[in-house]
């Protein structure tokens, strides 16, 4: 599953059927770790004695995970909050909560110009909503932003909410240490902290106990993950490569992915243990942002074109068959045409599977906030955003044009949205294949031909191996 910020799906939480208990709606905005982080508040809620409801007209308590990467992403819920309001009026009881990045960004804003928030809580104070909520019910506003330098939730068992029992999100760390110049997710969500990987392979031996057959590996910044235990005399210390190995080694048949990668920790140790076990997809995400070495100065990513180059050439020769997907902010603070331009040839160069663009957002307080001026005029971040767009769009479909007549090894995820008679699956390299059902169930693994694409999809057939 992509998903990212402000074009995000809303991830309604689904039914656990108690009627005696208050009931939870849950509205999850933003990152794959925000859809995590609102499996972690359905744990921590229904093991306190809540249940939570996928119908908003049911709910006692409304809560909003939010993100604050982009304006847009943040202007879409003060809307819902607007619409959340009328829902108050006409049952004075509901409590609504905001929680996530703008709770933590926006906490006295919210309090003050936003009469329908009853709570506001951090992404490090889940543990604490129960208490909140009672503070809540008496009639104060349950506020905690505190951030911590040690929270992974290791010991909650997220409640999987989007139900296809196929494939899940495992978060392996909170927080960023990156510092990215546009960024705010370091001051959302804290300083980075690596999770316990004994709790991580418990919980995918325990996903793989409950018929699960993909797991997604969630960080900011998965390839800086470190973690180290004394065992005796010795310390031990596991990093980012070591845990993959963990956790593929969990079960053969369990497919392994993991995103966000860093380009200036992915090590050539990740790729050659990808390589390695079979189960672990053919896939990286490896934002660039930019092509242009003077940019990537300014934004902070401390790697140049030249050294993401480098990463591009090394994945191409330890895994040839691996896809790239990347992530390109047009019009950043002073780009000119000719960095510009460095974009749309390293997107060239590089051919890349997939990626996600967007225009570049000030954020307050971010150091290209405090130290740069946002002065690309819109109509021209507008103009090099779509420019990007539309070469991407050649490059996605040569991508997918590529596959046909090849055989691939697809994991059936669901029923295809067109046609009750198909199903939809990824390869490997995360690319969605439809293709005629021909017996099979969901979960299973299944090997099919491409016959045809589509901009956005393969087409295929399913064929013996
Ligand atoms: N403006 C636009 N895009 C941003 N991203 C992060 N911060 C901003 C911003 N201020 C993009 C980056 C990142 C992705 C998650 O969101 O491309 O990789
Ligand atoms: Fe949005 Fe970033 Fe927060 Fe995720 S971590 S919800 S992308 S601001």
């Amino acid at each position: 599953m992509n998903i990212y910020p402000e074009d995000a799906n809303i991830f309604e939480t689904s039914n656990t059927d108690d009627t005696s208990r208050p009931k939870v709606y849950i509205e999850t905005y933003g990152c794959q770790m925000n859809v995590n982080d609102s499996e972690v508040v359905a744990s921590i809620l229904i093991g306190n004695g809540y249940s939570v409801t996928s119908d908003i007209n049911q709910a006692d308590i409304i809560l909003i995970n939010t993100c604050s990467i982009r304006e847009n992403a943040e202007t879409r819920v003060f809307g819902r909050l607007d619409l959340f309001g009328q829902i108050k009026k006409q049952k004075p009881s509901v409590l609504v909560g905001v929680l996530g990045c703008m709770a933590e960004r926006l906490k006295d804003q919210l309090l003050e110009q936003k009469k329908v928030v009853d709570l506001v809580v951090g992404p490090d104070a889940y543990r604490e909503l129960p208490v909140l909520i009672r503070a809540a019910e008496d009639g104060q506003k349950g506020v905690n932003v505190l951030l911590s330098r040690e929270e992974t939730y290791a010991d909650i068992s997220p409640v999987r909410l989007d139900k296809n029992g196929v494939s899940a999100f495992v978060s392996i760390m909170r927080g960023c240490n990156n510092m990215c110049s546009y960024c705010v997710v370091p001051y959302t969500r804290g300083a980075e902290r690596s999770r316990d990987p004994h709790t991580i392979v418990k919980e995918v031996q325990e996903l793989v106990n409950a018929g699960y057959r993909e797991v997604t590996l969630l960080g900011q910044n998965v390839n800086s993950y470190h973690w180290v235990e004394q065992k005796g005399l010795i310390k031990h210390s596991v990093n980012f490569s070591d845990l993959l190995e963990m956790v593929a080694l969990v079960d053969p048949r369990l497919r392994v992915r993991f995103s966000t990668s860093h380009p200036k920790d992915l090590t050539n140790e990740v790729l050659y243990t990808m390589a390695m076990y079979e189960n672990i997809c053919n896939h990286i995400h490896l934002p660039v942002q930019s092509g242009s070495t003077r940019i990537l100065k300014l934004m902070n990513r401390k790697y140049t074109r030249e050294d993401y180059l480098n990463r591009i050439e090394a994945i191409r020769s330890i895994i040839p068959d691996c896809s790239i997907s990347t992530d390109i902010i047009a019009g950043f603070c002073t780009e000119t045409e000719v960095d510009h331009d460095l974009t749309l040839s390293l997107m060239r160069e590089v051919g890349f599977d997939f990626a996600y663009m967007f225009k570049y957002s000030e954020r307050p307080n971010t150091k290209a906030a405090r130290h740069l001026e946002d002065d690309v005029p819109e109509e021209v971040k507008t103009r090099r955003l779509m420019e990007i767009i539309e070469l991407q769009g050649k490059l996605s479909e040569q991508s997918k044009q590529a596959d046909v007549g090849k055989r691939f090894e697809v994991l059936v995820e669901g029923e295809s949205k067109k046609s009750k008679d198909e199903f939809y699956g990824r390869t490997s390299q995360n690319k969605v294949v439809v293709f005629p059902k021909a017996g099979h169930k969901v979960g299973d693994f299944v090997y099919v031909e491409i016959t045809d694409c589509t901009p956005a999809t393969l087409m295929g057939k399913i064929v013996e191996e």
